[in-house]
């Protein structure tokens, strides 16, 4: 009777729209978590690209930060034959083997932002953090003409960007003067962020800047500086540049520095389109990065090279 009756709904469904309108295809989207900003934007992004084309039709799901959920919804979406996912994982290694199945099974798999393991998947979308890092390096060193004290702020070491966000910023300062003091894993969240850089202002006199893997992580330093009377002589560095997150905090003053890490939604619609209706696409797509520094926050800043 409910089958009949779905059944019956749909057809009216059907009738109503003009066959353009329905969708051809389903995206499952996983999303390891909507707790961070930056990760809102990038669905709002996937949704705004995806809404002006009525051939797609979206489902969206959020892992809450657990890995394991996020390897069950993968599977939970080839179970349910849809015919591409989008997935930014929340680490490389368990995330691995849920990407791997569904590619074998012949279903797309573009993978955003954090890499899996190996080369199971159909594209892999996501800027160059180790560039990133190392022009962050190579930015702090010479705004401290190249000498002083660095508290590195790390994201998710089991994540890829914070691996080549570390690395990056390594080979920055190789040469310089610059100590990292002090350094820890915040993953990615800001109230870790706080507590860490407290420990650190405890334990260092001088600290003269902070490189943190993201802006989050970046402001909670700051907060923490600003409470014990020190925010004035650090500079403050931190990654993604949102509107209203980092490029926020650069016109405040409160950041010295962020860096684009575009989200790289709309570029996941455009290239699963062209997956769908059977062009080849490049294995990588690097997304370009700027720097807002207050100099140049107003106009647009500049291209990382
Ligand atoms: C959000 C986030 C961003 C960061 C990205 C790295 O979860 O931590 O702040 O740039 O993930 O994957």
């Amino acid at each position: 009777m409910r089958t009949a009756l779905s059944a019956l709904l749909f057809m009216t469904c059907l009738a109503g729209t003009s066959s353009s309108q329905v969708p051809r295809w389903t995206i499952g989207m996983s999303q390891c978590n909507l707790g961070e900003p930056w990760r809102v934007q990038m669905n709002a992004d996937v949704k705004q690209a995806a809404s002006t084309h009525p051939e797609i039709r979206m489902v969206f799901k959020d892992a809450q930060n657990d890995a394991l959920r996020q390897g069950a919804h993968i599977d939970e979406f080839v179970r349910a034959g849809v015919h591409l996912i989008i997935v930014s994982p929340k680490e490389a290694a368990p995330l691995t083997r849920p990407v791997q199945e569904a590619y074998a099974r012949g279903i797309p798999v573009i993978v955003l932002d954090r890499r899996v393991l190996g080369d199971q998947y159909t594209c892999f979308i996501g800027a160059d953090n180790r560039k990133i890092g190392r022009a962050a390096g190579r930015w702090i060193a010479a705004r401290l003409g190249g000498a002083g004290n660095v508290v590195e702020l790390k994201g998710l070491m089991t994540s890829t960007p914070g691996q080549d966000r570390h690395r990056g910023f390594r080979e920055g300062i190789e040469g310089t003067a610059l100590k990292v003091v002090f350094e820890t894993d915040m993953k990615w969240l800001e109230p870790n962020a706080r507590k860490e850089m407290e420990s650190a202002l405890t334990r260092f006199g001088t600290i003269d800047a902070v490189y943190a893997h993201n802006d989050p992580g970046a402001h909670g330093a700051w907060v923490a500086a600003k409470a014990a009377g020190r925010d004035a002589s650090i500079l403050f560095v931190g990654i993604d540049a949102l509107p209203h997150e980092g490029r926020m905090y650069v016109r405040q003053g409160i950041l010295a520095a962020s860096f684009e890490y575009p989200t790289g939604g709309a570029e996941a619609i455009m290239t699963a389109l062209d997956i769908l209706n059977g062009k080849t696409v490049p294995k990588e797509i690097v997304l370009p990065s700027r720097v807002f520094t207050q100099k140049n926050v107003n106009s647009g800043g500049e291209l990382v090279h």
